[in-house]
């Protein structure tokens, strides 16, 4: 990973962890979260979180043009997450089976799954981007480290 981005990143991890303790409450974390990565990060074109609720994938809080309500199940790169119970990076969404295309400028995808105090998973953060890719394995670490900060 360029050492700009690292940067870039750890800049954003030592803000939230200021942030964080201003709420417990992990809505509220989570749209800071997406407010920051959206804003900081180059080629961050839709942040957000999708919840799972009654065996459904829901969108939750998120920044970057309209996206899908409801992700059918078992199907697309954040049910992949889910299933494999792993991050999942996607250079080319135009690769990936199945890959739900909510917007037709997204190129390339990371999905991180989001873990309660229990240990369950919840949901996950979803970052697309509008250059193919724009993620690797750096970026799935430096992004499970800001994930594991919803529940700390
Ligand atoms: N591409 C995702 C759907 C959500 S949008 O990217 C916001 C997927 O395949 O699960």
């Amino acid at each position: 990973m360029l050492e700009q981005k690292t940067a870039r990143y750890e800049r954003i991890q030592r803000q939230l962890r200021e942030l964080m303790v201003k709420s417990e409450h992990a809505l509220s974390r989570m749209a800071t979260i997406n407010a920051l990565l959206y804003h900081k990060m180059d080629g961050f074109f839709w942040v957000g979180f999708y919840l799972l609720h009654d065996g459904k994938l829901l969108v939750g809080p998120y920044q970057g043009p309209l996206a899908c309500l409801e992700l059918p199940r078992d199907k697309g790169v954040c049910w992949a997450a889910i299933n494999r119970r792993t991050s999942v990076v996607v250079p080319d969404v135009d690769n990936f089976p199945g890959h739900i295309a909510c917007d037709s400028r997204s190129k390339s995808e990371i999905v991180i799954p989001v873990r309660d105090k229990g240990n369950n998973i919840i949901g996950v953060l979803d970052i697309d981007s509008n250059l193919k890719n724009n993620f690797d394995q750096a970026d799935a670490g430096q992004l499970e480290k800001i994930v594991a900060m919803l529940y700390a």
